[in-house]
């Protein structure tokens, strides 16, 4: 991935971090975003360290004048967007609020959909370009006391698909990851019980890795991918077939 740059949302910690460091030990220039100054700070130097190139930037994907100022600074040179950002705000339908399913709908859809706006013009100059969006396989099976997660994630698969049509015929491929369940701070929120339910459903009967979900991304965003789009990729250990 020599002279791509990748811009990752959500790069401070769990997944996101990992997608980040993965590219940039294939060789992209990585462009770690997220709110967090100082996980950042730290991340960029731990991929120098490793001989890799990274920049920080302050990236909110839930306010547009945050990624206007990211498309200001480095749009011109995205080739990959990887669309991780996400957050929870779990309750039953019956007793959603308003605010737990806006949030959550901003972050997770609006906010990958104004990525992938802001990003994808230069992709779209150079003929070439990855967009790389975390679903979730919650988005294909449904989960009770995440309607409004799991109506994001779906979301993402309608964006992917849609925008995978819009983008071709300039060679710039957009795909989606569907993981299961992996062990970060937004399962780390599980109870011992739920984590044993879910786990008993999972073929392979264990939580995937980071490495795994950022191995997929990875592929994605690379050359040898290029006669696929429009595709959700399930990364599940079989949790959804
Ligand atoms: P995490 O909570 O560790 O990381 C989420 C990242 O998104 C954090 O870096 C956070 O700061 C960032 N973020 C949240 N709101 C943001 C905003 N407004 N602007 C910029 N950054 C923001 O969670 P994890 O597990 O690493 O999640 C990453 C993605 O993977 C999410 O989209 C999540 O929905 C998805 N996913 C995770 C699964 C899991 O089992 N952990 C399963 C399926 C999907």
């Amino acid at each position: 991935m020599t002279d791509r740059v990748a811009l990752v949302t959500g790069a401070s910690q769990g997944i996101g971090r990992a997608c980040a460091k993965a590219l940039a030990s294939r060789g992209a220039h990585v462009v770690a975003g997220a709110r967090q100054a100082d996980k950042l700070a730290a991340l960029v130097e731990e991929i120098r360290a490793d001989g890799g190139n990274a920049d920080a930037v302050q990236l909110d994907v839930q306010d547009q004048a945050s990624i206007d100022a990211v498309a200001a600074s480095h749009g011109k040179s995205i080739d990959i967007l990887v669309n991780n950002a996400g957050i929870t705000g779990d309750g039953l339908a019956m007793r959603m609020r308003d605010d737990d399913w806006q949030r959550v709908l901003d972050t997770n859809l609006t906010g990958s959909f104004r990525c992938a706006r802001a990003f994808m013009r230069n992709m779209v100059r150079k003929r070439w370009g990855r967009i790389v969006n975390v679903a979730s396989v919650v988005a294909l099976s449904g989960n009770p006391g995440q309607v409004n997660y799991v109506a994001s994630k779906a979301g993402i698969i309608g964006l992917t698909k849609s925008l995978a049509l819009e983008l071709a015929a300039r060679s710039v491929t957009v795909n989606a990851v569907a993981p299961g369940f992996v062990d970060t701070a937004m399962t780390g929120e599980l109870d011992e019980e739920a984590r044993a339910r879910i786990l008993s459903q999972v073929p392979l009967g264990r939580m995937g890795q980071l490495d795994e979900i950022a191995g997929a991304v990875c592929f994605l965003a690379s050359e040898e991918s290029g006669y696929i789009t429009g595709h959700v990729l399930n990364v599940s250990g079989g949790l959804y077939m």
